[in-house]
């Protein structure tokens, strides 16, 4: 049975609207929640609705953010003050080696933990990283925002939607139609560590690059201790790439360590 949760909604603060959903602050049951409610009544746009907060319910992990509450028109979560890691970028330039291998480190924690569990995001990026307190570290990495996650077991294919992933950190396999890889979320992991370290993603004309037109990267930003996980991790070729999060991780913390920064903690999402 679907429940009117809006009446249980207070002190309801519009944030955005489009796509057919609107997100919102309030309070619920006396807690700082942000909403995302269902404005469409497009089959496609309900089941996709439905599917995001199926596959974020499917994962519990303190890096991840999981509703409180899911019905066919509101998903409801905790409110996580701090702002994107996107607004962050915007707001003070590009990340140094620590805080860029921090938040990545962070989110290859989160996607380990997905792809334990059959999920695959699919649409990592600095718009769906909150930094919990505004802090650049691998503990307040929040990843959010499941709309085009793919979860094994589940029977709906979303992805012949309209909505597509953010070019720039989309995977070249993605592109062309693969789903459920994890070392997609690989790729946009890299990405996202070379746009905290540049301010930039790496290709100018994304599109080109995804079609195979051409392969005008732009030179590696950061520490040459950085260059060998960022190179690895935007193959063009999946097997190019790490094996895993896991490995990936594990490349980073070399590099830290060949930095002279302390290894990140990785007891943080089990
Ligand atoms: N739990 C949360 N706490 C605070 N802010 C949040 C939370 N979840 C999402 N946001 C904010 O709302 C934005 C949109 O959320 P989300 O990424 O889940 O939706 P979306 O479908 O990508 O919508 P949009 O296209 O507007 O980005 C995020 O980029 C972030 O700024
Ligand atoms: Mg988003």
């Amino acid at each position: 049975m679907s429940r009117d949760v809006s009446a249980e909604l207070q002190a309801r603060q519009p944030l955005t609207e489009h796509g057919g959903v609107r997100c919102e602050q309030a309070l619920w049951r006396g807690q700082t929640v942000f909403v995302k409610t269902l404005l469409s009544d497009s089959p496609d746009l309900q089941a996709r609705f439905v599917h995001e907060g199926e596959v974020a319910t499917r994962v519990a992990c303190p890096l991840i953010v999981s509703p409180l509450l899911c019905t066919p028109r509101h998903l409801l979560f905790p409110f996580v003050p701090g702002g994107t890691l996107r607004e962050r970028l915007d707001r003070s330039g590009p990340l140094g080696a620590d805080e860029a291998t921090q938040v990545t480190a962070g989110v290859l924690l989160a996607a380990a933990h997905l792809h334990a569990r059959g999920v695959t995001h699919q649409d990592l990026k600095p718009e769906n990283v909150l930094l919990a307190g505004g802090q650049a570290s691998t503990q307040s990495v929040r990843v959010i925002d499941f709309g085009m996650s793919h979860a094994r077991g589940l029977p709906l294919d979303i992805h012949s939607g309209t909505r597509m992933g953010t070019p720039h950190f989309m995977a070249p396999e993605q592109f062309l139609g693969l789903r459920g890889e994890p070392r997609s979320d690989l790729y946009s992991a890299g990405v996202l560590l070379f746009d905290c370290l540049a301010g930039a993603p790496p290709y100018e004309d994304a599109l080109g690059w995804l079609a195979g037109v051409h392969d005008r990267r732009a030179a590696l930003p950061g520490p040459a201790a950085l260059h060998e996980v960022l190179r690895a991790a935007l193959g063009r070729d999946p097997d190019d790439r790490p094996a895993s999060a896991a490995q990936m991780l594990a490349l980073l913390q070399s590099a830290r360590a060949a930095l002279g920064l302390a290894p990140v903690p990785e007891d943080l999402c089990p």
